[in-house]
Order: C-alpha cells, then sequence, then structure tokens
C-alpha cells in the first residue's frame, strides 16, 4: 500500500485512516479502557499510522466514569509515538443536547493544546485541527495562535473541520494549512467543491465519516437497535425507514460493485474516494478488529477513474436523508 503524503507538511500516512471517536463517543457506551487501548494498539499492527482524536471525543460509562478519547490513543501508542501521527481537536465542547459550543479565542486554543498534550501522554501534536469554525474569531486570529504553537513545537502543523473555501483561504494566507478534515462519503459529496482547492495549495483532504456513519456497509437494516445510550446512530436520518427507502438504488449499485471487485460494500465506498483524489484520506471509525482489518484493505483495492466516473454519475441522479452534522449554538 502506497503512503500518501499529508498536505505539504512532510509527513506520510497509508491511505486509510483511524477514526478512534467510537472508543468513547457518539457510539454508544464508552468501550472499557483497556479493552480500548488493547484494539487501538492492534489496529497500529494492523498497519493504521494515522489517529484521529478530538478533545471533545469523552462519554462517560454507565457506572459513571468518563472516557477520554486522547487518553485511550495516548496510552495506545506509548513506545511508537514516533512511528504514528496523532491528529487531535479543538474549540468544540457538547451541551446536554448534542448541541455544539464553539470557542476557537487564542485563550481557548491554548488551554486545549496543554490540556490534550497531557491527555495524549506527549510533547507534540503532530496535526491540530479547529474543530469547527467559531463565528466570533476571525480565521487569521486562529491561523496566528496556530503559527505560535508551531513555533513552540507543540504542534506541527495544523487544519481546519468543516471548512469553507473562503475560510480555508484567508487562514491558509496568514499560516498554511496542512489539512481539512470535512464530511465526505458516497452520500455526502456537498464539499467536492473544495478539492480544486486542496490541488491548488497543496492541502490534504481527510473525509470524515466516510462511510454515511456506518451505513454504506450495508450491514445495518431498518431494524437495527443501535445498543448503549449516546448512540448518535439511533437519530441519525440515513437509518429510518424512509431513508433505507432514499438509498435503495445507492445499497444495490454498492452490492453489484462489491461483488465484481471481489470486495465489501464499505471498502468499495472508501476505496471509491482513495482512487479518486491523491490527497483524500478516509479515516473511518470501528471498535472490532475484523472490520479494521477490512476497512484498512480498502487502500489495496484499484478503481479506476472510468468506473469512478460512472459511479459518481449515478450518484449524481440520486439525493439521500443523511445526518449532516451539529447545529451550533
Ligand atoms: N471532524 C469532525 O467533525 C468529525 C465528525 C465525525 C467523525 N469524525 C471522525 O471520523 C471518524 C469516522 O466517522 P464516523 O465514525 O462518524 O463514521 P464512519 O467511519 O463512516 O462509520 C463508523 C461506524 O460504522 C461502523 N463500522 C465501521 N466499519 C464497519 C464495517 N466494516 N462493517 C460494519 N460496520 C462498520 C462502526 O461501528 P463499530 O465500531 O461497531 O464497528 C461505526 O459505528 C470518527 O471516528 C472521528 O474520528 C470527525
Amino acid at each position: 500500500m502506497e503512503k500518501r503524503k499529508l498536505g505539504a507538511s512532510g509527513l506520510y500516512i497509508n491511505p486509510v485512516g483511524l477514526g478512534c471517536m467510537g472508543f468513547s463517543h457518539a457510539s454508544g457506551d464508552p468501550t472499557e479502557k483497556s479493552v480500548a487501548v488493547k484494539t487501538l494498539r492492534e489496529a497500529y499492527e494492523i498497519g493504521y499510522d494515522f489517529f484521529d482524536t478530538a478533545e471533545a471525543y469523552t462519554g462517560v460509562s454507565p457506572d459513571g466514569t468518563v472516557s477520554y478519547n486522547e487518553e485511550l490513543v495516548g496510552e495506545a501508542v506509548k513506545g511508537i509515538r514516533d512511528k504514528v501521527v496523532i491528529a487531535t481537536k479543538m474549540g468544540v465542547r457538547h451541551n446536554e443536547d448534542r448541541s455544539l459550543r464553539l470557542d476557537s479565542s487564542p485563550e481557548t486554543i491554548r488551554k486545549s493544546v496543554e490540556g490534550s498534550l497531557k491527555k495524549l501522554g506527549t510533547d507534540y501534536i503532530d496535526l491540530y485541527y479547529q474543530h469547527r469554525i467559531d463565528p466570533k474569531v476571525e480565521p487569521e486570529v486562529v491561523a496566528e495562535t496556530m503559527a505560535e504553537l508551531i513555533k513552540e513545537g507543540k504542534i506541527r502543523c495544523w487544519g481546519i473541520s468543516e471548512t469553507t473555501e473562503e475560510y480555508l483561504r484567508r487562514a491558509h494566507a496568514v499560516c498554511p494549512v496542512t489539512a481539512i478534515e470535512n464530511r465526505y462519503s458516497m452520500m455526502a459529496r456537498w464539499h467536492e467543491s473544495i478539492f480544486p482547492v486542496c490541488e491548488e495549495l497543496d492541502i490534504a483532504y481527510v473525509a470524515f465519516s466516510p462511510m454515511a456513519n456506518g451505513f454504506l456497509t450495508g450491514k445495518y437494516t431498518p431494524s437495527t437497535k443501535f445498543e448503549g445510550s449516546q448512540d448518535y446512530r439511533a437519530n441519525m436520518p440515513q437509518y429510518t425507514e424512509e431513508g433505507y427507502a432514499k438509498a435503495k438504488d445507492l445499497l444495490d449499485m454498492l452490492t453489484k460493485l462489491a461483488e465484481e471487485k471481489n470486495a465489501t460494500m464499505g471498502q468499495l465506498s472508501l476505496a471509491w474516494m482513495i482512487n479518486k483524489k491523491p490527497f483524500i484520506v478516509p479515516i473511518p471509525g470501528s471498535r472490532k478488529i475484523e472490520r479494521l482489518k477490512e476497512n484498512f484493505e480498502s487502500g489495496n483495492i484499484v478503481v479506476t477513474k472510468d468506473e469512478i466516473a460512472a459511479i459518481d454519475a449515478k450518484l449524481d441522479t440520486m439525493s439521500f436523508e443523511v445526518f449532516g452534522g451539529h447545529r451550533a449554538k
């Protein structure tokens, strides 16, 4: 599997990264710490070298224990810190009702970076994202703070999650942005218009929720019950009767394509974007070893430009009910 470059940072990673969120956030009760750490370490053994976490990825177990995702990742990479690229994020807190509180003020960025370094048990963060645009803070101010953190050696490079083109260009002019992390999947293609900007400015596009929160694996049905509390999928529109009905043609297309390629539907949905652009890196998340292996293997599947164009042409004729992010408060 050929490594791809992470923007102009000089860092190289495998074409499939690991979304670590589900071990403690949004996917049911948090995974027990020792199990999570062991699984994350096994992910490294499988080949994952790019771990995506965030300050905001926390969850509470039924016994009241708080799970901090960054602590799990930090523990898992002990002894192999220099062999992996860790991305984490600041600027977002969750309200009780799951809406977001945004704060990217320089003071908060500074406080957050110290907290993340401590939880990760490291003295540098490879890639530090602004988790969401804070309308109260200009991009230049965020970029200047990130430039200071780079100079101080606390972070190696920075990125923006769910950015717009205008915000990205303004921020990049002050301190070069290495990666953006925006939603992207066969069901969520509204950010494709930013691809030429990534190409022009040499910025990686890290694709989050690349399998539409697992939906594109085809492993779920309208009667699937998501276990535990705190599982956001229970309320996602794609997992409703109507959502399944709208996605029927897509799931049929994926079933057929997967058969032709001797792959799984999930693998095909990842290989489609990996083969589309050399700067795209999907970060599927799973807490199960077999699925981690399956997802990682998608980096070995070839989908030709003609096949991608044919898939896109079909996708253009479809519309979906799909989870599109949180409301900001
Ligand atoms: N920047 C942002 O704002 C933002 C927002 C959302 C997510 N993210 C990042 O993106 C990562 C991935 O996003 P995501 O978890 O929302 O969506 P995803 O990767 O599209 O889907 C993950 C879900 O699919 C299931 N799954 C994974 N592989 C599977 C397989 N082979 N077969 C069947 N089911 C499978 C997982 O369940 P199991 O764990 O049970 O396998 C998990 O619930 C997160 O971990 C996080 O790091 C970032």
